[in-house]
């Protein structure tokens, strides 16, 4: 069995970014049967950010006051948390000392009621070599404030450099049936060599590989993919025909589409040469959570015909927009 800080992690995960998205927050009552409706299902890697809603109210508030209710539940979780972000433009410090003032904030946040399994920044920060960085965090790591270090967007040979020099548990990383990067610029090549947990991040394509989008519209007035190319105009329109196909396909398997993309993303599990790939879906209800959670086989055959819609139907629009592109290592 797979293991993420020392503890064992099945192929589910839960994103934890929508439940405390700035003016949408989810109340205690509903985020906490999701919260549970994931861990009864197995999905134990709960991934978050200290910058998923406000300052007074992001991941590790709702996680005080979930594990307060449920102290029996913090043992089971692995909290990953991921930091840096200091300005509304997303400007980085990944530096030594603001990433230990970070996991100090997280840590008085969390009150005790949960530890830090996994920390690390959000984007490699341009101001400060990946070296540096990971250094700090290891010694955070030596002092028992977090319990293992996270990079996320980065590159094969970054990872490479920061694993020259301390451990790196997980590298997260957007995986889904439209966003297949990491099987082609070596990132899943380097963690399966180097025994590093993949969190896969947006694996229903923030929703898009649901079908329940038809338009650009259909999409929350304050979701920030309106901006990102593939929900624009005639990309959307050319997404949705590969949307189609899948959902055929799921149809005829008798799941649902979104538990058809989560299973090819489980598919790379076990096989030679992939890292073990955990998908984070955001999912906001109770039943949500189960049926993604649901276990889909797929057949060599499903496998087959799922590259051929691929390559039939490819992906129209870049991953982000130029400005959040730029953050990114690819
Ligand atoms: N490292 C990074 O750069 C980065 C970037 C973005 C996200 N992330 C991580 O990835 C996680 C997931 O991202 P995400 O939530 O944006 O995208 P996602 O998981 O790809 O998609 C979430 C969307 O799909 C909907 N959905 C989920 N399950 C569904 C189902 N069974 N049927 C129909 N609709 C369903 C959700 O609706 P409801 O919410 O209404 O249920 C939501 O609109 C985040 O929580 C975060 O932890 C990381």
């Amino acid at each position: 069995m797979a293991t993420l800080a020392g503890k064992p992690v099945t192929a589910n995960g839960l994103g934890l970014m929508r439940m405390t998205l700035r003016n949408s927050c989810l109340p205690d009552e509903e985020a906490f049967k999701v919260l549970k409706a994931a861990l009864a299902s197995g999905a134990n890697v709960w991934n978050g950010a200290d910058f998923y809603g406000t300052p007074d109210e992001n991941s590790l508030h709702l996680m005080n006051r979930y594990f307060t209710k449920y102290p029996e539940d913090a043992d089971q979780v692995v909290l990953c948390i991921k930091s840096g972000v200091v300005s509304a433009k997303f400007d980085l410090d990944a530096g030594p000392d603001a990433m230990r003032g970070m996991v100090e904030n997280s840590n008085k946040i969390l009150d005790g009621k949960k530890t830090i399994d996994i920390f690390g920044p959000a984007r490699v920060d341009p101001n400060y070599s990946v070296e540096k960085t990971v250094e700090g965090l290891a010694q955070l790591v030596k002092e028992g404030k977090i319990g293992g270090i996270q990079l996320s967007e980065v590159k094969a040979e970054t990872i490479r450099r920061a694993a020259k020099v301390a451990k790196i548990d997980m590298v997260e990383a957007e995986v889904s049936l439209w966003s297949t990067d990491i099987f082609e610029n070596g990132v899943a090549e380097v963690c399966a060599e180097l025994g590093i947990v993949v969190v896969g991040h947006t694996p229903l394509g923030a929703g898009m590989l649901t079908g329940q989008l038809q338009n650009p519209s259909d999409l929350p007035e304050n979701d920030y993919h309106r901006m990102f190319p593939r929900f624009q105009g005639e990309n959307f329109e050319k997404n949705l025909e590969l949307v189609k196909e899948l959902q055929k396909l799921a149809q005829a398997k008798s799941c649902s589409a979104p538990q058809l993309a989560l299973a090819w993303i489980k598919s790379h599990n076990g096989k030679p040469g992939m890292p073990f790939i955990i998908p984070v879906a955001g999912a906001r209800s109770e039943s949500r959570v189960k049926e993604n959670c649901a276990d889909v086989d797929l057949s060599e055959s499903d496998l087959e015909e799922i590259n051929s819609i691929m390559s039939r139907f490819p992906v129209a629009g870049n991953r982000y927009p130029d400005f959040v592109a730029k953050l990114a290592e690819y």
